[in-house]
């Protein structure tokens, strides 16, 4: 007979997202319908940011969360709002993302992290290994993030590591991802709208369960991640099968 805990368990580790991954998108048109800059936007997505991880660290069975800060893509947006954002970015390292830590959260930033200025890149490397002994949610943070630049950098690095490259398997580009040693995300979150990846994790969301919402980034609270995890209990998952 199955005793209570181990249903408990099996709820805890089976049916709750192990890796929540989220494109926080919608920032823009939160801070247009308020005829507010759009980097105000951003400054309110950066705080809902640090709610959402916090609670998501108190949800038994999620381990990982991966959110979409910066795409490769967004450097072509107006030179204004890009330096506004890496100046939030900059500050949230100084101030939210200890706080994360303090909460006992492990801070991983996952992306072409060569563009960004020694000190910025500093500042990640400092959180990150600060945030090697805590035991609590991985949070990777994506930023100058692209699933094609990723998978095309793994391809690179297994070259300059002198792999033969006619004998690659799939557990190979994996290990060479910048997610490496993480398990694949299992529910995909998108607020703002819009149904597509837009270049986020290519590979590793292949069998994921996808979750859209109109809600806005800035307005996203507790109430929607509680929505779509249990919209993620209800899924079968049959990779392919027919059971
Ligand atoms: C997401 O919000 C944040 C970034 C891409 C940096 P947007 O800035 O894309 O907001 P919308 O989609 O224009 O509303
Ligand atoms: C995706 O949002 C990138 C991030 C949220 C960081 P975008 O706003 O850049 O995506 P598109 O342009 O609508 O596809
Ligand atoms: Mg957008």
């Amino acid at each position: 007979m199955t005793s209570r805990s181990g249903i408990l368990n099996i709820m805890e580790h089976s049916i709750t997202p192990r890796h929540v991954a989220i494109i926080m998108d919608g920032n823009g048109r939160w801070a247009k319908k308020r005829l507010l800059p759009r980097t105000a936007g951003h400054s309110v997505g950066s705080e809902v940011f640090r709610k959402i991880a916090e609670y998501l660290g108190t949800i038994p069975g999620v381990e990982y969360l991966t959110v979409y800060a910066f795409s490769t893509e967004n450097w072509s947006r107006p030179a204004d709002e890009v330096k506004e954002i890496m100046r939030l970015l900059d500050h949230y390292m100084d101030t939210a993302m200890k706080s994360l830590i303090e909460k006992n959260i492990r801070l991983h930033f996952l992306g072409d992290l060569s563009v960004f200025d020694d000190k910025l890149r500093a500042k990640m490397e400092k959180l990150h290994e600060m945030s090697e002994h805590t035991t609590g949610l991985h949070v990777n943070v994506a930023v100058n993030y692209g699933g094609r630049d990723e998978i095309t950098n793994a391809i690179r690095s297994m070259a300059k590591e002198g792999m033969d490259l006619t004998a690659v398997t799939q557990e190979d580009i994996t290990s060479h991802l910048y997610t490496a040693g993480q398990p694949d995300p299992d529910l995909l979150i998108r607020p703002g709208g819009e149904k597509r990846l837009s270049n986020f994790l290519l590979w590793q969301l292949s069998y994921a369960e996808f979750y859209f919402t109109d809600v806005l980034w800035p307005d996203f609270s507790e109430k929607e991640i509680d929505e779509a995890i249990v919209w993620f209990a209800g899924r079968k998952r049959r990779y392919g099968n027919v059971k």
